[in-house]
């Protein structure tokens, strides 16, 4: 007697995911990959995906129409374990009625305490200290050793007012700052404002760069924000102000930065992310005054549990046609309400 059929759908994960996301994509699908922890070759993502119904990938996978064809008829959902999606070419998915999927609000704290980390750091010269006493330089105390800025009471710009803009601003209360904000669906509403905030609309990014000490970075990277932050930006910051990036790097034109920095314009920048990640534009690493992380941002035991677990969920009730909530081409969503098993 031949074996039942299992009844399960398949997914392709295509790197290692932590716990408990892979004991439940295990239990709700017959999975493939994921053995290993480091980017796929182009060539064993496209095997890898055929007659996948869902596939789960992370930032460092290019998901363009060719993957999307490669995958099948089968293929209902692209679930990316990560808030930002600019690895997904989604106007491609869209077109074939696939589903993307994110995950937003679970990383919202982890990557604002990682940009206030950065604001700190590269503000009271946290990482210029710490070398200096490792490397046996730090002789005696000195009124004028390492002098940074002071982050209390200084006025803090955000550029993208979202979840993890706010969750930095909220942060900001503790320092008594006053936050100037831009962001692109208009002033939040008097209820989204805490209690005692100083938080102000401004109409224009200029005006943003123009009054804050510190400026951190939080939209997404699309057409609109790439090199959103070019040499002109930068030099209508502030003599000596900061600049924070746990978005995305290419939001910032690299290169422009690294001479806005050693020219002087700015006091220093600490930055998650990069323009060409894993690589730094030529001079970055050479500059004392910035703080230079591996893309950290939702980098906890917890939170990124939480992403691979809602990663999979997301897979799930896409496969099943059940309400998934984040749809980032919702639009697609009408148009699968049959469920995965209708096509077996
Ligand atoms: C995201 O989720 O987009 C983050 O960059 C991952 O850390």
């Amino acid at each position: 007697m031949n074996a039942p059929m299992s009844t399960k759908p398949r997914l392709f994960l295509t790197r290692r995911i932590p716990e408990p996301g892979f004991s439940l994509a295990q239990e709700a699908f017959i999975v493939t990959g994921g053995d290993e922890d480091r980017p796929l070759e182009r060539d064993s993502l496209l095997r890898g995906v055929a007659g996948a119904d869902a596939l789960l990938c992370l930032l460092t996978d290019t998901v363009d129409g060719a993957v999307i064809d490669a995958a099948g008829p089968r293929l209902r959902v692209i679930s990316n374990m990560a808030v930002g999606f600019d690895n997904i070419d989604v106007p491609a998915a869209t077109e074939r009625g696939i589903l993307v999927t994110n995950t937003p609000g679970v990383l919202t704290d982890a990557t604002a305490d990682l940009a206030w980390a950065l604001i700190l750091s590269v503000a009271r010269r946290v990482v210029e200290g710490d070398r200096m006493v490792r490397e046996g330089r730090f002789e005696e105390w000195s009124p004028f050793l390492l002098l940074g800025r002071a982050v209390a009471g200084a006025t803090l710009g955000i550029v993208g007012m979202g979840r993890i803009g706010q969750a930095v601003a909220r942060r900001a209360l503790g320092w008594d700052m006053r936050v100037v904000y831009a962001r692109k669906s208009g002033p939040l509403r008097p209820e989204q404002v805490p209690p005692g905030a100083r938080w102000e609309h401004q109409q224009d990014l200029d005006d943003v760069l123009r009054q804050a000490d510190i400026v951190s970075l939080h939209v997404p990277l699309d057409a609109a924000t790439r090199h959103l932050i070019g040499s002109r930006e930068l030099h209508l910051m502030r003599p000596g102000a900061f600049l924070v990036n746990t978005a995305r790097g290419p939001i910032v034109d690299e290169r422009a930065l690294v001479e806005a920095l050693a020219e002087g314009h700015l006091g220093g920048a600490g930055l998650d992310v990069y323009e060409s990640e894993p690589c730094l534009a030529p001079g970055l690493a050479g500059l004392s005054n910035v703080v230079l992380l591996p893309h950290l941002g939702s980098a906890t035991v917890e939170t990124r549990g939480r992403m691979a677990e809602l990663a999979v969920q997301n897979a799930i009730a896409a496969v099943n046609a059940e309400p998934v909530e984040n749809a980032v081409n919702p639009e697609v969503l009408s148009r699968m309400m049959s469920p995965w098993i209708d096509q077996i």
